[in-house]
């Protein structure tokens, strides 16, 4: 599926930059396909814009933020660096440097505002008029709960590669194998999957190898313990991973894998623990999840970004039980697509219909 040529996406909320990214003036990001700026207006909320000045078309985020006097600062309204047009947060030039202070500017001096909140520490976008909430996580105001902001990070990879990889139980003894993976037991333990309109709530208990090193981790000092997961999958590409300890400790990674374009995407990653700094530093935390990180991101990277997602599609790539998560996440998408009158574009498939106007030009 090339995600950047189903417009259905575009009517989402997607996690697309941490806050604390923005402090300093704009910054650019690519969100399936389409190039935006991000920058913080002058009430303190994140504002995205398309990445093009209407004047001679420099990208806005080589800008910076101005107040009301046209003072730089790192918030306010976004001036672009090639001559000075200022955007306020809806798209408007709302000043030109060279004009009279009086002059009036045409109101078709515009660049396209995109829907933009802050939610979670993140900015999120979306690209047209949303047709689903932002998943909701409860966490982030709980107070038995910290919050650590564990990952963002460009991946080579699709959306739907990493979201079947988190549901997926039969990597661990291979990618993770120096991990936390028990490489004797290759077979995967049973997942029980209850589907609902937002995707699927997945439910297994799976044994862990759990070293000296692993126990401020997992509460636990016995050298192999147990996962208890509860995770949980959110059309279209985000997810829930609620591993609890028999210790009692919960480790929850919320996880969105934002569509930059047809082959990256960003790994926006939450995590939230019910102990203390005191009990296992945030430090420790990153960096024991951030082995995991890379043992995924390495294989991923190596996968066709363009993943199979209608199935009725023979031949493409082949399937085990263990890979039901991946399928239904693959029916619910096909269910969305078919509910806007979209069906899988994947690569190659228009080549006959695109080549001879190509040569024709
Ligand atoms: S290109 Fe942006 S002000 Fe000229
Ligand atoms: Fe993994």
């Amino acid at each position: 599926m090339l995600v950047t040529r189903q417009p259905v996406f575009r009517k989402f909320w997607h996690a697309v930059m941490p806050l604390t990214e923005l402090a300093n003036g704009p910054k650019p990001f690519r969100l399936l396909g389409e190039d935006i700026v991000l920058f913080i207006d002058a009430d303190g909320q994140p504002a995205a814009l398309r990445d093009r000045c209407c004047h001679r078309t420099a990208r806005l985020s080589k800008g910076w933020c101005v107040d009301g006097e046209g003072q730089a600062c790192g918030t306010g309204a976004i001036q672009c660096g090639y001559h000075g047009w200022t955007y306020d947060r809806s798209g408007q030039v709302i000043r030109i440097p060279q004009y009279e202070a009086d002059r009036r500017i045409s109101p078709e001096y515009r660049t396209t505002a995109y829907r933009c909140t802050a939610r979670y520490g993140y900015a999120w976008v979306a690209l047209e008029e949303p047709i689903a909430d932002i998943p909701s996580i409860p966490e982030f105001d709980d107070l038995g709960y910290r919050t650590i902001f564990q990952f963002y990070e460009e991946w080579q990879t699709s959306p739907m590669r990493a979201l079947e990889n988190s549901f997926d139980n039969s990597h661990f003894s291979f990618v993770h194998r120096a991990t936390f993976g028990v490489a004797a037991s290759p077979k995967p333990s049973k997942y029980e999957l209850v589907e609902n309109d937002s995707g699927f709530y997945a439910e297994t208990i799976i044994d862990a190898t759990n070293p000296v090193k692993f126990h401020a981790i997992s509460g636990v000092t016995d050298p192999i313990t147990t996962r208890h997961m509860r995770n949980a999958y959110f059309l279209p590409f985000s997810r829930r991973l609620d591993i609890e300890y028999p210790s009692g400790v919960r480790h929850i990674i919320i996880n969105c894998f934002t569509p930059i374009d047809d082959g990256r995407m960003q790994l926006c990653q939450w995590l939230f623990r019910n102990d203390t700094e005191a009990d296992c530093t945030a430090q420790m935390l990153i960096d024991f999840d951030e082995v995991i990180t890379r043992e995924d991101k390495d294989i991923l990277e190596s996968t066709d970004p363009d993943a199979l997602v209608d199935t009725r599609r023979r031949g493409v790539e082949y399937s085990m039980e263990s890979d039901r998560p991946g399928m239904l996440i693959r029916k619910h998408l096909m269910q969305l697509l078919a509910k806007h009158g979209e069906a899988e574009v994947y690569r190659g498939m228009d080549e006959n219909a695109v080549i001879p106007i190509a040569k024709a030009a």
